[in-house]
């Protein structure tokens, strides 16, 4: 009887784990393990941020980086300031050890960064020559904007449909970043609780990103929310997708193949401040925020304060 049950249990498992929704967890990274599964990464911000990356032994000595049994803390440094012809303030990227292409993850996140000047990202990519390779922008902003976006990035060929079975709103179609001035295909949320000091309020809540040869789909439930599934909210040993409903981000390979634009990635945390999104005239002046985002940086620490990720779990499921 136990035996049949088991192998019934395996045989379905691996049939559906074929098709995609059916998953089994591969790697539970809960507070100290996040140190363990990343290698964090002094390097000069690719996209010109005010910050210095600092590495794990200066990450952890100044408290940048913090863990506890059930948290895991990323943030800028919030006490300094800064001379403006010195380097930028200090803050942390993290990179998994572990690359992933058929893959669900699943983020139980606290606390986001927020304040002006902020550019907080949980994200995926390859370690080539970007954009080959392809990147995959799970939760992603700029100085506390209105929600969040998803979003793929890369090279020339790889367009999605205009009609997508998704909750939240297409801003372009074509995923190519020398068409779209690096921009991608984003999408963008329907629920501001997403993103930002809303999103912090409300105690956060679940990003999950499913990516299967055929499609990358991204979810958010709110802490509240009556419908995160039960796999989601309780971390199951295996989860079922396919049970999941639309996703706030649908990216189908219909007109985009994806064995030829995403190759394995790794996980990317990272928190830069200003830089080629945030920092740039427009998108920092129309956020209502205040001087210039580099001076703003450079003077005022306590105004990044809140400028943290406190991350509860990461669930892998293969
Ligand atoms: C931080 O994340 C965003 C992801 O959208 C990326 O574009 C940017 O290059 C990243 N910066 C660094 C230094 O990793
Ligand atoms: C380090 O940061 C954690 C989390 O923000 C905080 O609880 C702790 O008190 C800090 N430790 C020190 C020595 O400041
Ligand atoms: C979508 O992905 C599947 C699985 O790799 C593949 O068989 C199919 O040809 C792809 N469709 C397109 C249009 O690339």
């Amino acid at each position: 009887m136990v035996r049949s049950v088991l192998l019934s249990f395996c045989f379905l498992g691996f049939a559906a784990c074929a098709r995609g929704e059916f998953y089994k967890l591969e790697d539970d990274i809960v507070g100290p393990r996040f140190l363990s599964a990343f290698d964090f990464q002094d390097i000069a911000d690719p996209t010109h941020g005010r910050v210095r990356y600092v590495n794990k032994f200066d990450a952890l000595w100044k408290n940048l980086t913090y863990v506890d049994e059930n948290s895991f803390i990323l943030r800028t440094d919030y006490t300094n300031t800064l001379d403006p012809n010195g380097p930028g303030r200090d803050s942390v990227r993290v990179m998994s050890k572990k690359t992933y292409s058929t893959v669900t993850t699943v983020f139980d996140v606290r606390h986001m960064p927020q304040g002006c000047g902020t550019w907080p990202a949980i994200w995926t990519t390859t370690t080539g020559k970007w954009p080959d390779g392809g990147e995959v922008d799970i939760m992603e902003g700029v100085n506390d904007q209105w929600s969040n976006q998803a979003t793929l990035h890369t090279g020339p060929g790889c367009t999605m449909p205009p009609y997508r079975l998704q909750t939240g709103m297409s801003n372009g179609d074509n995923c190519d970043v020398y068409a779209t001035y690096n921009a991608g295909c984003s999408v963008g949320f329907q629920n501001p609780l997403s993103y930002g000091p809303q999103f912090n309020r409300n105690g956060g809540g679940w990003y999950a990103m499913e990516r299967t040869p055929f499609y990358v789909k991204v979810w958010f439930w709110t802490r509240e929310d009556i419908f995160v599934p039960h796999d989601v909210k309780h971390g199951g040993s295996h989860i079922n997708t396919g049970s999941w409903g639309i996703p706030a981000a649908y990216f189908p390979n219909t007109s985009c193949n994806f064995d030829k634009f995403f190759s394995d990635h790794n996980i990317i945390i990272n928190l830069t401040l200003c830089g080629d999104w945030a920092g740039n005239d427009d998108v920092y002046s129309n956020s209502g925020c205040p001087s210039t985002c580099v001076d703003h940086v450079n003077n005022n620490p306590s105004a990044f304060a809140d400028a943290y990720f406190d991350i509860a779990s990461l669930r892998i499921y293969c």
